[in-house]
């Protein structure tokens, strides 16, 4: 048998150089006479690993990373194809400390498998949860979902099964799913990595949720700035419907699913779900009123399940195990795992899939190994441009809806954004608004001339112009905003900057302080 190496496509791997070094793989190969197949897969989601190229041995996969081009001749007299040591070497993957004290339920097959192949996907598992679903049928689908607590994973947790048995009491001919990929979260990237590295999982996801509600079509909605994602998918797509997967009576049973991917245009509130539907119709993405929701009235009007891909791309395994083995993992009303993603100025950054319950302290200090500057961590923004800053004395926080919700933040995405000692935090509240004010759909008040204002505010509280009456304008702006706007996008701006603001008072102070970093 020749020999198998891995080097990951995702686009992760890809910005730091994975193609250059698989091409100067197969040249080596050619050149040494060597009878080696290179497998291309996603990525295991250690970042600073990438290039991470893994070589199929008798202990298992044995991983060397980063790989630069240039390392490849000594790779390969060092003895790497029989997984022999080197100073790039970090054992068996599957060993290696960071990714052995994961629980990887939904990342389970992501950067082993080949992304491309339906067969491989199915010799890992795959299209097990459909074969169950099929099995037991609609009702009994949306049963097991609701057992699983799998609550949305987009951002608002809402719980998936519930959300799904609405739309199946919704009593017409057509219904739909929508998959929201547009990923839009600072920091965020398990969207991502899935549809690159497991684009099956999601796709067996959404026929399931299909064959739950009564839907036969479905969309993935994916941002623009993800072309390697599109083509992932639509890859995949065109597989599973070659493969009997997709389209008419799938997997030979009685029920029909097919799908397409369709790409967004790059506006942060098409991830908003009713402003995605708009969208969809080839309408401006502007949000819509709720009620209706989308699953009574949904996209073309018809009753829509729309989840984000990690609440579709989690059914498969609560299916094929069952939804108490997911229930049991997590802590209060947050079951199961959560793909958490370490981003920003953090030495370790990835994605670290774990069950509800570890502490945010735990996961910057000890797993994501504190700054990638060597100073000292001084805040964290959790869930996204929407979430809130945390300073190190909440870093005790369990990683949980409930308790997120308690100390005035959410977990939104899994996003973490890690600052150092350096950052303004004055400048962090006044780039939230202006974030708010730029991605607004503009179809409310609160969050349209709201955060035009709260960019001022927050300027000239900077500036000392009259900061103490300006502080509290501030304050009363947040909460009419928090409490009038028609969506999150303005109801959830005042969270990074009141947060800024209780947490770090002390940057909102000087002004000179602006002027230092400007
Ligand atoms: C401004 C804004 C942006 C959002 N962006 C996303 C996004 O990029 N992806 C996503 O899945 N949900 C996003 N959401 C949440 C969606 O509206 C919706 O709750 C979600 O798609 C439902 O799926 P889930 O129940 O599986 O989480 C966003 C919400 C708001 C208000
Ligand atoms: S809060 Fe902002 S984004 Fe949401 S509906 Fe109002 S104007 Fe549009």
């Amino acid at each position: 048998m020749s020999a198998r190496i891995f080097i990951s496509r995702d686009s992760g791997a890809l910005c730091v150089g994975a193609e250059e070094v698989a091409r100067a793989f197969y040249k080596a190969f050619e050149t040494r006479g060597l009878d080696v197949e290179i497998v291309r897969t996603g990525s295991r989601g250690m970042y600073w690993l990438e290039p991470l190229v893994e070589v199929a041995a008798d202990k298992g996969r044995v991983g060397y990373g980063p790989v630069k081009a240039g390392d490849i001749d000594a790779l390969l007299d060092a003895g790497m194809l029989e997984g022999k040591p080197h100073s790039l070497g970090i054992g068996v993957v599957d060993d290696y400390p960071w990714l052995e004290s994961q629980t990887r339920l939904t990342f389970k097959n992501c950067g082993i498998i080949d992304p491309r192949s339906l067969e491989d996907y199915k010799a890992h598992g795959g299209y097990r949860g459909l074969a169950k679903a099929l099995a037991v049928g609609p009702k009994a689908t949306i049963e097991e979902v609701i057992t699983s607590g799998l609550r949305g994973r987009g951002g608002a947790g809402f719980p998936t099964g519930i959300k799904w048995r609405t739309v199946a009491d919704t009593q017409t001919q057509q219904k739909y799913i929508v998959c929201n990929a547009d990923e839009g979260d600072s920091g965020t990237f398990a969207d991502r990595m899935i549809m690159e590295g497991d684009p099956f999982v999601l796709i067996e996801g959404m026929t399931i949720a299909g064959i739950a509600v009564g839907a036969t079509y479905g969309y993935i909605y994916i941002r623009s700035e993800y072309p390697d994602a599109i083509e992932a998918m639509e890859i995949a797509v065109r597989e599973a419907r070659k493969g009997g997967m997709l389209g008419r009576r799938i997997a030979g049973s009685e029920f029909d699913f097919d799908m397409e991917v369709r790409a967004g245009a790059g506006a942060y509130v098409c991830g908003e779900e009713t402003s995605l539907l708009e969208s969809l119709e080839g309408k401006r993405g502007e949000v819509r009123a709720k009620p209706p929701l989308p699953a009574h009235i949904g996209l073309f009007g018809k009753p829509t399940v729309i989840n984000n891909v990690l609440s579709l791309a989690t059914v498969p395994i609560i299916m094929s195990e069952g939804g108490p083995h997911y229930r049991d993992f997590g802590m209060g009303k947050s079951r199961g795992t959560m793909p958490i993603q370490l981003a920003g100025n953090i030495k370790h950054g990835g994605l670290y899939e774990t069950a509800f319950g570890i502490t945010l302290g735990a996961l910057v200090d000890d797993i994501g190994g504190g700054t990638r500057s060597d100073r000292p961590v001084r805040a964290v923004q959790v869930g996204g441009p929407l979430g809130a800053y945390f300073p190190r004395a909440l870093f005790d926080t369990p990683f949980d809806y409930e308790a997120f919700t308690a100390a005035d933040g959410l977990i939104g995405h899994g996003g973490i954004v890690v600052f150092d000692d350096t950052v303004d935090m004055a400048k962090q509240a006044r780039f939230a608004m202006e974030f708010c004010a730029i991605e607004s759909c503009g179809k409310c008040t609160p969050c349209r001339i709201g955060s035009a204002r709260g960019v001022e505010l927050v300027d000239k509280i900077v500036a000392g112009d009259d900061a103490a009456a300006n502080l509290i304008v501030l304050e009363d702006l947040c909460n009419t905003m928090k409490f009038g706007s028609l969506c999150a996008l303005g109801g959830f701006t005042p969270y990074p900057v009141m947060s800024a603001l209780t947490h770090f008072p002390e940057d909102f102070g000087a002004k000179k302080r602006l002027q230092a970093v400007e």
